[in-house]
């Protein structure tokens, strides 16, 4: 019997977590949790209730009301709030602002982590975020920080937004990247940074397929 692992993907936005991240799920026959979109999902809802992003009290209360649900639909990865489904109301570049914004409260992480680690019960998981080998599953088995130059991180967010019908220029698009970084990285409250005992992979100059066969190769070994 093969072990039943918890995997996590750390990193900056646009290194190409989701896609490593779905690939390897996928190869190793593992579930893919996207945890950001629960921050965007989050983001989403407090926006359209008018809550200003940095009340943590108004947050708190609208915690207790989201009900945010993935669920897998002709093999890829939807979310849900309530019965509506989300998935491409949270990828605009506003979206993503404000999520950074929000997950640097404290309740909106709290609930998070809660749902996330329930998520984690069954094993056999690739959880991808900005805490998740650190602060959500400090014990995961496996443990990746996937990071890639600033240049090569903006201009994959640029392509996949224009490919989206995003009217953004790439400098915008960098600009944003930046600046959520920095947000990330310098909250209190589960900053991004690897895990003491996470194995880096650098995608600057590497392929997807090329970082997945890492990856699949370190998860064979441990699984075995
Ligand atoms: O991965 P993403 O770009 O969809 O994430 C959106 C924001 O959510 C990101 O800027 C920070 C926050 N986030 C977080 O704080 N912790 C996570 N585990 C995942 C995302």
């Amino acid at each position: 019997m093969k072990k039943e692992l918890v995997i996590t993907i750390d990193g900056p936005s646009g290194a190409g977590k989701t896609t490593v991240s779905k690939t390897l799920a996928a190869r190793i026959g593992y579930r893919y949790i996207d945890t950001g979109a629960l921050y965007r999902g989050i983001a989403l809802e407090t926006l359209e209730r008018g809550i200003a992003a940095d009340d943590e009290k108004a947050m708190e209360e609208a915690c207790r009301t989201i009900d945010l649900r993935f669920r897998i639909e002709e093999g890829e990865l939807r979310l849900y709030s309530g019965s509506r489904d989300i998935s491409e109301l949270i990828r605009t570049p506003e979206i993503s602002m404000r999520a950074s914004a929000v997950s640097a409260l404290a309740p909106v992480r709290a609930f998070l982590t809660v749902l996330q680690r329930r998520l984690g019960e069954e094993r056999s998981v690739v959880f991808e975020g900005r805490d998740m080998g650190t602060v959500v599953f400090p014990k995961a088995d496996v443990k990746f920080f996937l990071d890639a130059d600033t240049d090569i991180r903006a201009e994959r967010r640029y392509l996949e937004l224009k490919a989206r019908g995003e009217g953004l220029d790439y400098e915008e698009v960098k600009r944003d990247l930046i600046t959520r970084d920095a947000n990330d990285s310098s909250r209190k409250l589960a900053p991004l940074k690897p895990a003491e005992d996470a194995i880096h992979v650098d995608a600057s100059r590497i392929g997807v397929d090329e970082v997945v066969e890492k990856m699949a190769k370190v998860v064979a070994e441990i699984r075995a």
